[in-house]
């Protein structure tokens, strides 16, 4: 494989929600691309020949570049996170373009994702669906002994499962009706899945889906859209998890009182 190659790069320029933006040919400075390079190194050479040249440099969102942290989704050629499956784009490499591809490099696209500035969007609409019920209210002090709670292997093991989400926002991108059943029902099952997850449970699946709508964020179609694009493989079954807990939720849940109980 050559050790380098040349692309004819067109990367999405918006400055700020209200623009219409547009895309613009940076073919001249994508020349000379190490294989060896991350797609955000590719992106990183060519701000800095722009810089160079005098122009300003497009922006995009990124954080650990390790694949963990959630913040570098951006659409290549059509695809969030571009063409090679459960990868995130900070850990796609130039090696799997050919020399003389042609790379569209453009936002997340939803309404819920304004863009803030060309390749980067504004993605606190997924905080605001964790903030709503993502957490359980159990003593926060120093971690407990491993095997403290006896938990089964399966449920451990699918627990693990939906806790790889990264919060990137892939799913919503993919999905013709830009939902964010995806990543919402991941959140809810890695908790709901433990023992420590059950007394918020009902309560939880209520709250974060009506974060999540009114969010604005579409319903779920069953496109599978979101499980191709997940750069952390995240099932659509969990999807199917969320509904069974939200209808249980709706029809049974109670807000509790001191006289349902306790140890009073
Ligand atoms: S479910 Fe997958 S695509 Fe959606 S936010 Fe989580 S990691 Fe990203
Ligand atoms: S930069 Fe953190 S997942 Fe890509």
């Amino acid at each position: 494989m050559a050790e380098t190659i040349d692309l004819k790069l067109h990367v999405w320029r918006q400055n700020g929600p209200n623009d219409a933006g547009r895309f613009e040919d940076y073919s001249e400075y994508a020349k000379g691309i190490s294989t060896h390079a991350s797609f955000l190194e590719m992106m990183d050479v060519v701000n800095d020949k722009l810089i160079l040249a005098g122009k300003e440099p497009f922006a995009f969102d990124h954080d650990c570049r390790e694949g963990i942290c959630g913040t570098c989704g951006v659409v290549i050629n059509g695809q969030p996170h571009g063409p090679q499956r459960a990868t995130t784009t900070c850990q796609l490499h130039m090696r799997k373009f050919e020399n003389g591809a042609t790379i569209y490099v453009e936002p997340f696209r939803a309404k819920s994702f304004p863009v803030i500035k060309d390749l980067m969007v504004e993605r606190a609409s997924l905080d605001r669906i964790i903030q709503a019920g993502g957490y359980i209210t159990v003593r926060a002090g120093s971690a407990v002994d491993a095997n403290e709670m006896p938990i089964a292997k399966p449920i451990a093991d699918e627990a693990m499962d939906a806790a790889a989400c990264i919060g990137c926002g892939a799913c919503v991108a993919a999905c013709p009706n830009a939902s964010a059943s995806l990543f919402t029902a991941a959140k809810i099952a890695h908790l709901g899945l433990l023992p420590q997850g059950q007394a918020e449970r009902s309560r939880r699946a209520l709250d974060m889906v009506a974060q999540h709508d009114r969010e604005e964020f579409g319903a779920c179609s069953n496109h599978y859209e979101c499980e191709a694009a997940c750069p952390k493989q995240i099932s659509v079954a969990f999807i199917a998890r969320m509904n069974r807990d939200h209808l249980k939720a709706q029809l049974t849940y109670k807000e509790p009182t001191a006289k349902d109980g306790g140890a009073g």
